[in-house]
């Protein structure tokens, strides 16, 4: 039997991990070991409860001003005493984050094998995302299993040496949980508040657009509303509390915003199909639209799932005030340009993404 362990430690990398996890612990060639490292708290908890995961270690490292520094060097030290301990045939990072950068770095150290769930994914820019672009390049490094969602990952990862035996496409696992989310017969209470209004889902927490990018987008965003009475925003505000503080200014007393707490996925996940639009700075955000069929302004200046933007969902607006008023002015009163953007498609797969990796692992592991 083989040793698996999955570390993951915040709401996008456990969204995107739990679906593999529940198909691991299905199947008996594997044992499953998962380990958080607790970079987020509330908001892994979230998920973890609705998938239903319970944690065998957690490093429990989130710290209210953790900094990059903070969240590196506390996996690092946490996460060694287990790998030693437990000697996992393999361990699975997701993604770019913090975590999944020095789980992998650390797996590196202890000499196991590392496996990259969304593998291959590029801006080609250092500072765009921050750190993100730069933890998935070095993962990339050292890993011996690329799990790539699309060819366009697996092209990067092919140009960048990475030999082709080490690379599996198999879609994003966002869309096996997004596939358990979304039903028809959805309520909420804020439906009663949103009414007939043309419904925008709106998210921004970035590193790099903390400070004036966030302003701008903010500012462009009341502009709007000003001027087109029939539309409400719903904004689960992340936990950080500099978002939190830009978010409360700006939309202060605005009685078509909602500033709300983050919604567990299945909510979220409600929310997004009953928008009219979404605007955001998200990543996992950007997968899932364009399932839905619901058009994403992003608002960031690079992305790196252009796959979306080919299949017409997904425009990348910049952080200028300016741009993201035009954008999404024209969105709004533009028809023509709104029925373009909505249509729906799913470059990311048909939701065996977990399945396929298990069958993988069981077979070259
Ligand atoms: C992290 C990831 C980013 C990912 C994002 C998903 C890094 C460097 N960044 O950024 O790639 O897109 O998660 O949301 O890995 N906080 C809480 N409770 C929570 C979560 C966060 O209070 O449940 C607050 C804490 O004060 C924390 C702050 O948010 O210090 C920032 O969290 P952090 O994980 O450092 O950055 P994110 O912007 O969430
Ligand atoms: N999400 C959620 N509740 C919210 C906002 C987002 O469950 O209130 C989900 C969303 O559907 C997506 C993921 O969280 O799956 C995106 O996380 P985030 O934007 O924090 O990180 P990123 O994807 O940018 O790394």
């Amino acid at each position: 039997m083989k040793k698996v362990m999955l570390v993951f430690g915040t709401r996008p990398e456990a969204i995107k991990m739990c679906p593999l996890v529940n198909e691991l612990k299905q199947n008996s060639k594997f044992e499953t070991i998962v380990c958080v490292t607790g970079q987020h708290r509330e908001m892994l908890r979230q998920v973890l409860d609705v998938f239903d995961v319970i944690p065998d270690y957690d490093l429990d490292i989130m710290k209210d001003d953790q900094t990059l520094y903070s969240i590196t060097t506390s996996v690092l030290e946490k996460i060694k005493p287990i790998l030693e301990d437990e000697k996992p045939d393999i361990v699975l990072v997701h993604g770019d984050t913090s975590t999944t950068f020095a789980t992998a770095l650390a797996a590196f150290y202890a000499g196991i094998k590392v496996g990259h769930i969304e593998a291959g994914l590029r801006t080609y820019n250092l500072q765009s995302p921050f750190p993100e672009e730069f933890n998935r390049q070095a993962v990339s490094i050292v890993s011996e299993f690329n799990f790539a969602p699309t060819e366009q990952a697996k092209k990067n990862l092919l140009r960048e040496g990475r030999s082709a035996s080490s690379i599996y496409v198999t879609g994003n696992t966002a869309i096996d949980a997004l596939q358990t989310t979304v039903t028809d017969d959805y309520n909420h209470e804020l439906f009663e508040w949103i009414g007939d209004s043309k419904l925008i889902m709106l998210t921004a927490h970035r590193r790099e657009n903390l400070g004036q990018p966030m302003e701008n987008m903010f500012k462009a965003i009341k502009r709007v509303l000003e001027e087109n009475k029939d539309v409400k925003v719903i904004y689960p505000i992340h936990k950080n509390p500099v978002v939190r503080k830009v978010a409360n200014r700006i939309f202060n007393e605005d009685e078509r915003v909602k500033l709300i707490e983050p919604l567990e996925v299945i909510d979220f996940h409600n929310f997004l199909k009953k928008s009219y639009l979404i605007l955001t700075d998200s990543g996992g955000i950007q997968e899932e639209a364009p399932s839905l069929g619901k058009p994403v302004l992003v608002m960031r200046d690079t992305t790196e799932r252009p796959e979306g933007v080919i299949a017409g969902t997904l425009k990348l607006v910049g952080t200028e005030e300016v741009s993201i008023y035009e954008e999404f002015s024209n969105l709004l009163n533009n028809e023509q340009a709104y029925v373009e953007m909505s249509k729906a498609s799913n470059p990311y797969g048909d939701g065996t993404a977990s399945q396929k990796i298990s069958k993988i692992l069981e077979e070259k592991l």
